[in-house]
C-alpha cells in the first residue's frame, strides 16, 4: 500500500478528486466504484467543481457504489442511491443507466447479487474503486471477519456501524440493520484503489492497518496489503504516523 497524508481534509478530498478526474480523462470508458458516507462528501463537491471546469466526457462512464441498505425505500433521504443523487449524479452530465447500486431489496436477492458481480466484471474490472474505511476497518459493508473471497450479499450491521450510522437518522432505531454490500471479491478485481481516511476517529484503525504485515479477515481493509495498487489517503487526524 502506498501512503500519502496531505494535512488537511481538504487538501486531502481535492486530491482524491484530483484523481477522479484524472481518470476519466484518460479513459471515456471508465468505470468506478465509488463509496458514500461523510468522508466523501467534500471529495464528491470537489469533483462536482472539477468537472465544471474542465473538458471532461461523462457519456460513457460507468459508476458502481459499493452498497446500499437492505430494503430502504431508495427514494429516502438516507438511501445512498440519494446520497449519490444529492452529492454528484444530480450536477454532473450523467444518465440513470450510467450508474449502478447492488439491489436492496428481497425479491430475487441473490440473482440479482450474481448479476451485480457479473456486470462489474463485464469488459473489463473497475479502473478506480474508492473507499472509505469504518472504525472497525470494514469497507463498504464488509464488516470484521467477512471472507476474502465473499461475492455481493446481504450483510448484517454491526452495532458500531449502526451506531457510526445513526447521524443520518431521527433514531438509532430507525437505522437499518442489514445492507446489500459488493463484495470484498469484487472490491479487490479493481485496477486501482484509493482509501480516503480523515479525522480522528480513524487514527486508531489507521495505526493498526499499517502495523499489520499480513492480510487478516478481523480487518477487512487488511486486505488491501497484497493489492498491487493501493494509495492510502489521509489528512494529518487519521495519519497512521
Ligand atoms: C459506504 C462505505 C463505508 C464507509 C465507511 C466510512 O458506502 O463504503 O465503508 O466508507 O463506513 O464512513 P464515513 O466516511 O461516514 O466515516
Amino acid at each position: 500500500m502506498e501512503f500519502i497524508n496531505l494535512g488537511s481534509t481538504t487538501l486531502a478530498a481535492q486530491y482524491v478528486a484530483i484523481e477522479l478526474l484524472r481518470q476519466i480523462q484518460s479513459n471515456k470508458r471508465s468505470k468506478l466504484g465509488l463509496a458514500t458516507g461523510g468522508t466523501m462528501e467534500p471529495v464528491y463537491a470537489q469533483l462536482v467543481q472539477l468537472i465544471q471546469s474542465n473538458p471532461v466526457d461523462l457519456s460513457e462512464i460507468q459508476t458502481f457504489n459499493l452498497d446500499e441498505y437492505y430494503e430502504l425505500d431508495t427514494e429516502s433521504k438516507q438511501s445512498y442511491l440519494y446520497y449519490m443523487k444529492h452529492h454528484l449524479f444530480n450536477h454532473i452530465d450523467i444518465r440513470p443507466e450510467q450508474y449502478n447500486f447492488p439491489n436492496n431489496d428481497s425479491v430475487q436477492l441473490e440473482a440479482d447479487n450474481e448479476a451485480y458481480d457479473r456486470l462489474i466484471m463485464q469488459d473489463h474490472p473497475i479502473n478506480l474503486q474508492l473507499l472509505g474505511i469504518g472504525t472497525n476497518g470494514h469497507i463498504g459493508f464488509n464488516e470484521p471477519g467477512t471472507p476474502f473471497d465473499s461475492n455481493t450479499r446481504m450483510v448484517e450491521l454491526t452495532n458500531e456501524t449502526i451506531q457510526a450510522n445513526a447521524r443520518y437518522f431521527d433514531s438509532i432505531e430507525e437505522v437499518p440493520t442489514k445492507a446489500v454490500t459488493m463484495g470484498i471479491r469484487s472490491i479487490i478485481k479493481s485496477h486501482r484503489i484509493i482509501l480516503l481516511a480523515t479525522g480522528e476517529k480513524k487514527k486508531p484503525i489507521m495505526q493498526q492497518l499499517f502495523q499489520m504485515k499480513y492480510p487478516d479477515e478481523v480487518i477487512p481493509a487488511s486486505v488491501l496489503i497484497h493489492h498491487p495498487n493501493v494509495l492510502v489517503v489521509t489528512d494529518d487526524a487519521a495519519s497512521p504516523y
